[in-house]
Order: structure tokens, then C-alpha cells, then sequence
């Protein structure tokens, strides 16, 4: 794990634990014996640590957490790197992030490759740098920029890292790095030592930062404990500072918040691995993609990919839609651009590579046709039919449909194996989850490549099976349809929203019915009033479009509850002879999440997810699920499967005709165990 090189009087030490170098215990040990022994050799002067592969080090082994610890302790390591008797300088390449900076940071010096990022992302992770890092950073680049770096976890590059005096001296190149930090090791005769240091700071800095963070830290409980402990810095000597900084570590690191975070980074990760694949499928090369429509999900999911430098040619059938769409694309650059996060000619290059065309057989040229058509059978099949014609061979053919089967969509064409559902998430451009519709003739290689594609437009894929609604939108029937039951029963959309956002969701679910437009779904006859959307349309609330929906907007997408909607809700329970009644909070979170999860263990006993994990990376990425509760399935093993089968039996006889109980969850509830299999 770690290799020793003698440079004549400079030893090398490199870290080598594929992919992350992570400092697990071995790479502990390796460091820990490696540096006592150079201690002793009179041939060693100073001494260069770094890290084989393509990076310094991802930080502390995450798989260790929670198990037994075993010697020595990273923070005792980075104390036996600060002690040395020997110039010990730490040569940064990739990433140095976590317990890999706080390696670092126990270095006497710091040269990194221009192109390497440092970071303490473990408040990501709901817990603190655990190793020094609260009480070094501070010392090196002062309490401000140390609270910015720890309390957001977002990694900074080597050159803002030179500037703020993380990094002593910047190498010419990676290539160079190894041979320039020896290089500098000679011309270092004494350690320096950064807990020697101390650091000052007004304390009105750190209410003014809780104060500035509020709206984002909120609830979290680790970004709290970051605040904390780099005030420790400027208040107490280090040994004591860590000393404050372990006491927080081991809270955190035993809380509910920190293991729902663990489990998202896992969970995204094992979402990317598609079950009985071979490892070494080859992917189809996709050179050009095709867009079918250039309404708003059309244009999305385009940008995706010019953003990515991957050519698209986006196809309407009216001039205008198509002049209409690719400007509504053009007008969402520029935004990003007045924001500063793209430049004027990142914008032309991006724009450069679409082809806006009313030919449709110009889609010929493109390893990926997308449609994103309006969502009903007979237009998608038409569409399919039409491109089976067109398309060349081995091209894969998708639909970006929300709801519809990809296998009767499939069979409209003469190779049903190239064709997949994309599911990209409104609005396009941003969401980040894609469902991976496998059909079921899609082909293996083209449903590993619609998710390695997924990966390099940076978004966060998950392979689902066919069903109406695939997995998040399936798991939002049974919650809107108790939602609005609840509404006639007696509750208030406000009411019903505000337990969903105490939760910690974004929004409630009639908060998102004014987002998405009121009327989806509607069939447009304002003198047929069978529910209550029919009613809300039928008045033209068609949701935030309208400027009323649920709720009354006043311009600013400000919901404010509507004295109209109650009426309504009133007239509508005088028609259906329903007296209203009190809702508690309690019977809304068993009505509307409880069912959800009911919904999750079925998508998974019917195989149309792979794990438990992956349904909770859905509802991470796609509806905006607080990730500190982990994900639905996380969050319903926390509170446990018998509570969650108590609350349904207790509500059963208002769940609706068609509610059945998954026997997957009554299962997991009798024998206590977690869900995944
Ligand atoms: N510990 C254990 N495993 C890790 C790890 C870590 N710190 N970081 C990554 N891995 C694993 C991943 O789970 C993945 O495993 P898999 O192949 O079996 O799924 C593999 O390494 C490769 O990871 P990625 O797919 O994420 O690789 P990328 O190249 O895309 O990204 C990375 C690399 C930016 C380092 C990213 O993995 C990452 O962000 N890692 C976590 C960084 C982090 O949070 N570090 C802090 C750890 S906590 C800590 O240090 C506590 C200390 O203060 C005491």
C-alpha cells in the first residue's frame, strides 16, 4: 500500500490504494511505520508524501465507518506527521480531499499540480473533518475562508489554494510533480509546523456566518459542528481544539443525519452498476445525438449535451415551435452567463453544435434519436414507426416518456433491442436524475451505454423497468391520490404542503401539482366537474402558469392560499355529502409518505427497480427528497418496516378501493430486516 523510494537523501513516499487512495487502515499503517523508520535513518533529510494513480487521496476510508476502529487513528497519524524531526512535504496531484487534506495539512509543506483540487467535503457526509482539519485550516488560511471551505465541503483548486496559503508552490505540470517536490524537499532544512500556529477571529464572525448560512443549514446538524469547531481554533490550543473537534466527530458521526448521508453517496454509486451485465460490454459510440421536439423538455435534455460538446439536431415540425424552442435554449445560456458560470464563447460554442431542422430525415446522421413528443401512445408510436425507417442501424432509439410503456413503444418499430426509455426530469437542463427505461428487448449494450451516456452529461442515472410511471412518478400516484382525498376529507392544501415541507421536501404535493400545470392530464371540458382538478381548471387555475392553481401567486411564484380554492373544496364536499373533519399531520404522513413507500416496496418485489437505493437516488435527484433522511426506503428502515405496516392497517379503510399492501414490506416488517436484498 505504500511504496518507499530513497532519492538519496529524500524519501519518497507514495500511497497506493486504488481507485481512491483511500486511508484505509493499511495505507495508515504503511504511512505510520514508514515515517517512524525514516526517523531513525540518518540517510533521510526530508521526506515527500503522495499519491500513486490519479490522485493525493479521497480521504478517510468511508467502509470503515461504524466498525471497530484499528490503529493507528487517522488523527493520530497526521500528529506523527506534524511531529517529525524531518521536513515532511506533501506533493498534491487529482484530488486531496477529506482526511487526504488533512494529511496534507500535516505536512510541513504543500506543493500541488496546478491542475489538483483540495476540499474538506465531509460536511457532505454529515460529519466534520475529523483529523485536524477543523483546528489546522483555520491556522493556515484563517477562520473566514476555513468556515467557507469546511461549512460548504466544496473543493477548491490548487491555484486558490496557493493564494489563500493552503499550498506553498505550485509544480509546473503533473508529470513534474514527483521530481519537483524533491526537489523542493532539499531546499527545506526545518519542519514547520502549522499547530504551532494560532489563529484570530472576532467571534461576531461565526453568528454572522450561522446567520448568512441559515436558510441552508437549517436542520443539519454537521455544518453546526463545523461552525463550532473552527472557533475552537481561534480559542483554544490545538490538543484541545482536536480534543473539541473528536468530541463533535464521534456525535455526528452516530447520528441519524450522518448514516442517511453515508447511504446516498453509496447508493448513487451502486445505482451506476446495472445487474446481469458482463463489466466488459462494448458501448455504442455516440457521436451525434437527435431530439424529436423542441419544447421545453425537448430543449433541456438538448442543452445536456451541447454543454457536454456532444452535437445535437433537434427536429420540430413547425418553424416557429422550433425558432420559439432553440430561443428559449439561447436565452438559458445567456443567464447562465450574466450569472458568471459560463462565458460568451462557451455559450457560441455550445450553440455552434445544434442543428435546428423541420427535416426529419435529417435525424439519419445520429447514433441516439431522443423523442420528447407529446406524451400519448398513438403520436410516440407514429413516431417510432416513422424512425425505423430513418434511423441507421444500431442507433439507439428513446423516448423521454414519463409514464408510458417502452415495450409497446418498442414494437412500433422492426428493432425493438436499440430502443429505451431516457427519462430526463423537468427542467432538463438542471435536474440531474435520468430513469434508465430498460425495455424488455432492449439490448444489454444499449441500455450500458444510455447509462454511461447519462454519467458524462453529469447526470445521476438509474435503470428502471417498464411500468406506468417507471419509479419516482408510480410512487406519486398513491401519494396525490390520497393528497386529494385528504383535501375533501377536511384537510387544507397548506396543511397537506406543510407537512411535506417540515419533512424537509421542497415542496408539497399541491405545491408541485402548480408547478407541473394544474392541468396535465385534463380533458379540457370545463362543463365536466368530476373532481376537483376538473373544478380548478374548469376556473382556469391551471397552476403557477396561471398565476393560480391551489394556491393565488402573486408574481413572484409566492404561494399564498386561496379563499377560491376553499370555496371550491367546500362546494365540492356539499356535492359528494362529505362533512369535513380534523386531519392530523400524523394521518397526512401516513396517507401520503407511508403509501409511498408501500408503492417503493412494490416496484421493487416486481423487479422494476434493481435495489432499494436506487428508489431513494431517484427521489434524491428527481423530486428533491432530503438527502440528511437518506432517501424513502432509507428513511422507512430508520423508522422501521412494522411502524410503517402499523400506520398503513391503521388507515386502511381510507387508502382507497385499489390499496393492497406489499407482502415484500410485511415481509421485511415480520423478520425487522432492511429491504434491499
Ligand atoms: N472511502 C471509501 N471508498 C471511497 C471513498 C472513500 N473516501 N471515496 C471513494 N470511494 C470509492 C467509491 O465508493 C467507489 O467505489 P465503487 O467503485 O465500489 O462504487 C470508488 O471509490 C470510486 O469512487 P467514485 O466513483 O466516486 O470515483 P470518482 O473518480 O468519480 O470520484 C472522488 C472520486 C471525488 C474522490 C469521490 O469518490 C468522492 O467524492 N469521494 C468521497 C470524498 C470524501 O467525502 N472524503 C471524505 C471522507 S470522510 C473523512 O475523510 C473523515 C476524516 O475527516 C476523518
Amino acid at each position: 500500500m505504500i511504496e518507499t523510494k530513497l532519492h538519496d537523501d529524500v524519501l519518497e513516499l507514495v500511497m497506493n490504494d486504488p481507485p481512491v487512495n483511500a486511508l484505509g487502515a493499511s495505507v495508515r499503517q504503511g504511512l505510520a511505520k514508514a515515517l517512524a523508520e525514516a526517523q531513525g535513518d540518518p540517510a533521510v533529510k526530508a521526506i515527500v508524501i503522495r499519491g500513486g494513480g490519479k490522485m493525493f487521496s479521497g480521504g478517510a476510508d468511508i467502509t470503515e465507518f461504524g466498525k471497530p476502529p484499528v490503529e493507528p487513528w487517522l488523527p493520530a497519524l497526521v500528529d506523527a506527521i506534524e511531529a517529525s524531526a524531518k521536513p515532511v512535504i506533501g506533493a498534491i496531484h487529482g484530488m486531496a480531499l477529506g482526511g487526504g487534506l488533512e494529511v496534507a495539512l500535516g505536512c510541513h509543506y504543500r506543493i500541488a499540480d496546478p491542475e489538483a483540487k483540495l476540499g474538506l467535503p465531509e460536511v457532505s457526509l454529515g460529519i466534520l473533518p475529523g483529523a485536524g482539519g477543523t483546528q489546522r485550516l483555520p491556522r493556515l488560511i484563517g477562520a473566514e475562508a476555513a468556515l467557507g471551505m469546511i461549512v460548504s465541503g466544496t473543493p477548491i483548486p490548487a491555484s486558490k489554494a496557493a493564494q489563500a496559503g493552503l499550498v506553498d508552490k505550485l509544480s509546473e505540470s503533473d508529470d513534474s510533480l514527483a521530481a519537483e517536490a524533491i526537489a523542493y524537499a532539499r531546499t527545506l532544512e526545518t519542519p514547520r509546523r502549522t499547530g504551532d500556529r494560532s489563529v484570530a477571529a472576532d467571534p461576531a464572525v461565526f453568528e454572522r456566518f450561522a446567520a448568512d448560512n441559515a436558510r441552508k443549514i437549517d436542520n443539519l446538524d454537521a455544518p453546526k459542528a463545523c461552525i463550532e469547531a473552527v472557533k475552537a481554533a481561534t480559542e483554544l490550543p490545538l490538543t484541545e481544539g482536536q480534543e473539541k473537534e473528536r468530541a463533535l466527530f464521534m456525535q455526528l458521526i452516530s447520528g441519524d443525519q450522518s448514516r442517511a448521508l453515508r447511504h446516498v453517496f453509496f447508493a448513487e454509486r451502486a445505482a451506476a452498476r446495472i445487474d446481469g451485465l458482463p463489466k466488459d460490454i462494448r458501448l455504442r459510440p455516440i457521436g451525434r445525438v437527435g431530439v424529436i421536439g423542441a419544447g421545453t423538455m425537448g430543449g433541456g435534455i438538448s442543452m445536456n449535451f451541447l454543454s457536454a460538446g456532444i452535437p445535437v439536431t433537434i427536429v420540430e415540425m413547425a418553424q416557429e415551435a422550433l425558432d420559439r424552442g432553440t430561443g428559449v435554449m439561447r436565452r438559458n445560456y445567456e443567464a447562465t452567463a450574466t450569472k458568471g458560470r459560463l462565458t460568451a464563447e462557451q455559450v457560441e460554442k455550445a450553440m455552434d453544435l445544434l442543428t435546428p431542422t423541420l427535416d426529419f430525415d435529417a435525424l439519419a446522421s445520429c447514433d441516439l434519436i431522443i423523442e420528447a413528443a407529446y406524451e400519448n401512445m398513438d403520436v410516440k408510436k407514429e413516431i417510432f414507426a416513422r424512425l425505423d425507417g430513418i434511423a441507421k442501424p444500431g442507433a439507439m432509439l428513446a423516448s423521454n416518456t414519463s409514464y408510458l410503456s417502452i415495450d409497446e413503444i418498442a414494437a412500433a418499430t422492426a428493432r425493438p433491442q436499440d430502443v429505451l426509455g431516457l427519462h430526463f426530469f423537468s427542467p432538463a437542463n438542471v435536474m440531474k436524475l435520468v430513469e434508465v427505461v430498460r425495455g424488455a428487448r432492449t439490448a444489454p449494450d444499449a441500455l450500458a451505454t444510455g447509462m454511461a451516456l447519462a454519467r458524462k452529461i453529469g447526470k445521476v442515472p438509474v435503470v428502471a423497468g417498464v411500468c406506468y410511471g417507471f419509479i419516482g412518478n408510480r410512487m406519486l400516484i398513491p401519494r396525490q391520490t390520497n393528497a386529494n382525498a385528504l383535501l375533501l376529507e377536511g384537510a387544507t392544501p397548506e396543511q397537506v404542503d406543510r407537512v411535506h415541507t417540515a419533512f424537509g421536501m421542497p415542496m408539497g404535493p399541491f405545491q408541485m401539482a402548480d408547478l407541473a400545470g394544474v392541468d396535465i392530464g385534463w380533458h379540457r371540458d370545463p362543463s365536466r366537474i368530476e373532481s376537483l382538478q376538473d373544478a380548478l381548471c374548469a376556473q382556469g387555475r391551471w397552476g403557477q402558469k396561471k398565476q393560480a392553481g391551489f394556491y393565488d401567486y402573486d408574481g413572484k411564484r409566492q404561494p399564498s392560499p386561496s379563499p377560491v380554492v376553499a370555496k371550491i373544496i367546500d362546494d365540492f364536499r356539499v356535492k359528494a355529502g362529505i362533512t369535513p373533519r380534523d386531519i392530523s399531520d400524523e394521518e397526512i404522513m401516513v396517507r401520503t409518505l407511508y403509501t409511498m413507500v408501500n408503492e417503493g416496496a412494490k416496484i421493487l418485489e416486481e423487479g422494476i427497480a434493481q435495489r432499494a437505493s436506487d428508489i431513494d437516488v431517484v427521489w434524491n435527484y428527481g423530486y428533491g427528497w432530503p438527502r440528511h433522511k437518506g432517501g424513502p426506503m432509507f428513511w422507512a428502515d430508520t423508522i422501521g418496516w412494522d411502524r410503517i405496516v402499523d400506520g398503513l392497517m391503521r388507515y386502511k379503510d381510507r387508502l382507497g378501493d385499489d390499496f393492497t399492501l406489499s407482502p415484500l414490506l410485511m415481509q421485511r416488517a415480520a423478520e425487522d430486516k432492511p429491504l434491499d436484498r
